[in-house]
């Protein structure tokens, strides 16, 4: 009797075979079709396995049970491998088939926008007050009562109200909801909300009862400043004016402050900056922040001081690009807008 092929060597042949088959197939549908015939019930791998019975020796049959079983893990990983080689270059082709092109082809000339020129002067105000270490902060625009007088020391019926024109806005009890005047109640809010000490600018939209004309807007734009800590005087408030003015307008620029009134501050003063050619013009408000506001804002008035200013930045903007009629920066006249591209 010729001996027959020893049963290892078989295996051997057989794994052979079938990673050969395996890599010759070219996409999942071919792995789906082959599989049954590489590790299914009929496949030589089992074909092998049924017969390992008839294996006498026990030791023999013990080192091709192990035989048979590396040959089967390895065919098997070797179908997965192929199997998730040929659904992931699918996928990337049916993800090629099916991608949409969102290019947008600009007509030839178009040119790209430009931000309104009150933007860009906010923007560089918020860089002048970052660079002095100033925080960026923002309050809503339909403001209650509260915030917009109450907190600042303009109980109801105080007459400073007149100082603003107000807007109402109908909801609630009457009168208690209002377009805020001016940036100053948020002034209150960053005191509620953030630890002292505190140094914040908050720009935004203010909204008065006024008719539109060649300085005024029924809407326009403040900067409101605040500055919390302990100790601080008037001294840091005309300094800080000062530091700003020239690094807003230029070293040529110098700011004065004139006594004047606001119910939430004590002292209260407006400050002016001269222009290069000597004269002045007014840019806002400012003061000592008043112990009732720091106490309306839940500060303790014996242990912090602060000051705060608020200006407009349409006058600001007016004034640096030397634009008559403040109304023409709303009427969206693009001829108007291009002028300026910051
Ligand atoms: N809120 C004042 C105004 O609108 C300006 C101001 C702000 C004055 C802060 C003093 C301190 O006119």
């Amino acid at each position: 009797m010729t001996s027959p092929v020893p049963f290892v060597e078989q295996i051997a042949a057989v794994v052979d075979a079938s990673l050969k088959t395996i890599a010759a197939l070219t996409s999942s549908e071919e792995v789906a079709q082959a599989t049954p015939g590489l590790v299914g019930k009929k496949s030589a791998l089992s074909q092998l396995k049924s017969s390992m019975g008839s294996i006498a020796d026990s030791e023999e049959r013990k080192s091709a049970g192990q035989a048979l079983h590396a040959a089967q893990t390895s065919v098997d990983a070797a179908l997965a491998a192929k199997k998730s080689e040929c659904e992931a270059t699918e996928m990337a082709a049916q993800l090629l088939r099916e991608q949409i092109d969102i290019t947008e082809h600009l007509v030839a000339g178009t040119t790209r926008g430009r931000l309104h020129l009150v933007t860009q002067a906010t923007q560089r105000l918020e860089d002048v007050f970052i660079g002095l270490g100033f925080q960026v902060a923002e309050g809503p625009e339909v403001e209650s009562d509260f915030y917009n007088f109450e907190a600042l020391n303009m109980p109801k019926s105080h007459p400073a109200r007149s100082m603003w024109d107000t807007l109402f806005v109908e909801s609630e009890e009457p009168g208690s909801v209002v377009l805020r005047t001016h940036t100053s109640p948020v002034q209150i809010r960053v005191m509620q909300n953030w630890p002292p000490p505190i140094y914040a600018i908050m720009p935004g939209r203010v909204f008065r009862r006024d008719t539109p004309d060649a300085t005024h807007m029924p809407v326009f734009h403040q900067i409101e400043g605040l500055v919390i800590d302990r100790n601080i005087t008037f001294k840091d408030l005309a300094g800080t004016i000062e530091a700003f003015t020239k690094a807003f307008f230029g070293d040529d620029f110098t700011s004065r402050l004139r006594p004047s009134y606001f119910p939430f501050t004590e002292p209260s003063a407006e400050f002016d900056i001269r222009r290069a050619n000597g004269s002045w013009i007014e840019l806002g408000g400012c003061g000592m922040v008043h112990p009732d506001v720091l106490r309306a804002g839940g500060l303790d008035p014996e242990e912090w001081s602060g000051f705060a200013f608020g200006f407009g930045i349409d006058r600001m903007a007016k004034e640096r690009h030397n634009v008559e009629d403040i109304r023409e920066m709303y009427t969206n006249d693009l001829r108007f807008l291009r002028q300026f591209s910051s």
